[in-house]
């Protein structure tokens, strides 16, 4: 009898998951912390019609006039029809709700490196997705029942929806995340965006610095104190990442030296749009000085001159923090006993020249954000 209405239940659940077309439906119902997280993500809004900076580069790129919307392998993955070329791009449920879905990421199998840009592979098992717990690790975990005392009594293991890979190799050491996330080059064979990743002698993976383990069950069926946190976002102020980046002060004979020490395993904020700066100023008797920002880019373009990505054939300059990198800035202002310094360190979404041109300067992508900041009080 319970067997008949649990099994009931399960029918249901991928009814209304085909009816409502929405892969995150139905993990909605059973993660619904992680689902929470997911809806302030960048994965939640890498469409057009909710990235407005996304959707201003995608407006000037050639390409929209015949509305081949080259961006959706990874800016939209879930769009099934629009990838398969049955449907043009349209602001429908998935490109508002969920454009990279928990599916397009727990499914994939493998990334294949390609020099244009890589590739993820997919599993093609249904309800089948890969996962990482250490404790686990190696195993594969299907959906059972268990029937005693004549089928009245239903044990159960793993989830009651689907089965769990944990053997996956590359959700432990990141590898998931570069099919999309690596590099990508346009039609003129040049990178536009590299994230340049060395490892080095780092601990630390794409999926332990911005998927920490948070406060919150993983899912309702199972008591998990934390899970892993999936609000991956830098257009809002990022509250856990600032340890990853490390400010320094050195005092000199006429002046003073700021290290920043990045700790990422990938160039900090390689994309073209974006601009980080270091900003230092000085209190001094009840007074503020100000020192000029020093600002970190890479500009690209063509015949020495700046150009939109597409167009882009080479590097104009290139002063970005590369992984693992200790970055030495010289200043020569000199300190005087009791000054204090405010060091910050942080970025635009979009240089605020090129958010203008792009008409996106009003959307909030133009304003400084602050990734890490530190005071240091002069002695002697
Ligand atoms: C009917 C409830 C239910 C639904 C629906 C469901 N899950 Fe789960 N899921 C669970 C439970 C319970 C677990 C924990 C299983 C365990 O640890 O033994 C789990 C575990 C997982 C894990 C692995 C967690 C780990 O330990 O690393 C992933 C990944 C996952 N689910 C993804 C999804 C996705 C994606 C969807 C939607 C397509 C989904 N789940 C839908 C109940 C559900
Ligand atoms: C190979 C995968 C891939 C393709 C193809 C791709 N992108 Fe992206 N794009 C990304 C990733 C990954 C990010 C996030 C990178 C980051 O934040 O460092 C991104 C970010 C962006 C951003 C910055 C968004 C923001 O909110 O700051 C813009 C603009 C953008 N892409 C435009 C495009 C356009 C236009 C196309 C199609 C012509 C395109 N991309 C195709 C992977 C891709
Ligand atoms: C299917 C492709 C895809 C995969 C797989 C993917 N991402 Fe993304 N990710 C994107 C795109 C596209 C964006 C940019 C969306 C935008 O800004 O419009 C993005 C944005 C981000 C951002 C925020 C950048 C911003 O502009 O706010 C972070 C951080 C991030 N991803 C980390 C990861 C990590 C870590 C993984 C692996 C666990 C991962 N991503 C896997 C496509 C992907
Ligand atoms: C040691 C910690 C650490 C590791 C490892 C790490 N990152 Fe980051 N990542 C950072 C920090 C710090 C930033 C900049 C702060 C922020 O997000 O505002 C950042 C920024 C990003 C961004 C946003 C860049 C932009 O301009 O939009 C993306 C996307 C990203 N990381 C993806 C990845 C991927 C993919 C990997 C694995 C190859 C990875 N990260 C590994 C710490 C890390
Ligand atoms: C950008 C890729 C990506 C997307 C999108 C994504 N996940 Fe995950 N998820 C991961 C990775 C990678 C891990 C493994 C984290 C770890 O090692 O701790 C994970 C872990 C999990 C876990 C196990 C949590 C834990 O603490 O071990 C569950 C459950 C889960 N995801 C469910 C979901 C659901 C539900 C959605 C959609 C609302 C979703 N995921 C969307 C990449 C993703």
């Amino acid at each position: 009898m319970f067997t008949h209405f649990y099994r009931l239940a399960l029918l249901l659940l991928s009814v209304t998951s085909v009816e409502a077309a929405l892969e995150n439906a139905t993990c909605k119902k059973c993660h619904p912390v992680i689902f929470q997280e997911y809806q302030n993500s960048m994965h939640a809004k890498a469409s057009i019609f909710k990235d407005p900076v996304h959707k201003a580069v995608w407006d000037k790129h050639p390409a929209k006039k015949k509305n081949n919307y080259k961006c959706a392998k990874c800016h939209t993955p879930s769009d099934h029809q629009l990838l398969s070329g049955k449907n043009k791009l349209k602001a429908n449920a998935i490109q508002l709700n969920e454009p990279i879905s928990c599916q397009a990421c727990h499914t994939i199998q493998r990334v294949e490196e390609h020099t244009k840009a890589n590739k993820n592979i997919h599993t093609s098992k249904e309800k089948y997705f890969f996962s990482a717990n250490k404790t686990k690790k190696g195993k594969k975990v299907v959906f059972k029942e268990e029937k005693s005392l004549f089928g009245l009594i239903t044990k159960t293991s793993g989830s009651p929806y689907h089965d769990i890979d944990y053997s996956n190799e590359n959700f432990y050491n990141g590898k998931i995340c570069l099919g999309c996330h690596d590099h990508k080059q346009n039609a003129k064979d040049f990178s536009v965006c590299d994230m340049q990743i060395k490892q080095g002698d780092s601990k630390e993976t794409c999926i332990s610095c911005h998927m920490p383990q948070t406060k919150g069950s993983l899912a309702n069926q199972k008591q998990s104190t934390t899970h892993a946190f999936h609000g991956v976002n830098i257009h809002r102020k990022p509250v856990n990442l600032s340890r990853y980046v490390k400010l320094f002060l050195a005092k000199t004979d006429n002046g003073f030296v700021i290290t920043i020490e990045n700790e990422a395993t990938h160039t900090l904020f390689p994309q073209p749009l974006r601009l980080s700066q270091l900003h230092v100023s000085i209190e001094r008797a009840g007074k503020m000085i100000r020192l000029a920002p020093v600002s970190f880019r890479r500009i690209i373009g063509t015949e020495n001159k700046p150009s939109v990505p597409w167009l882009a054939t080479e590097v104009i300059t290139d002063n970005t923090i590369k992984a693992l990198e200790k970055r030495k800035i010289r200043y020569s202002t000199a300190l005087h006993k009791g000054d204090e310094v405010v060091v910050a360190f942080g970025y635009y979404i979009a240089n605020p020249k090129t958010a203008k041109k792009l008409g996106i300067d009003d959307h909030g992508s133009s304003k400084f954000i602050t990734l890490t900041q530190k005071r240091f009080t002069i002695g002697q």
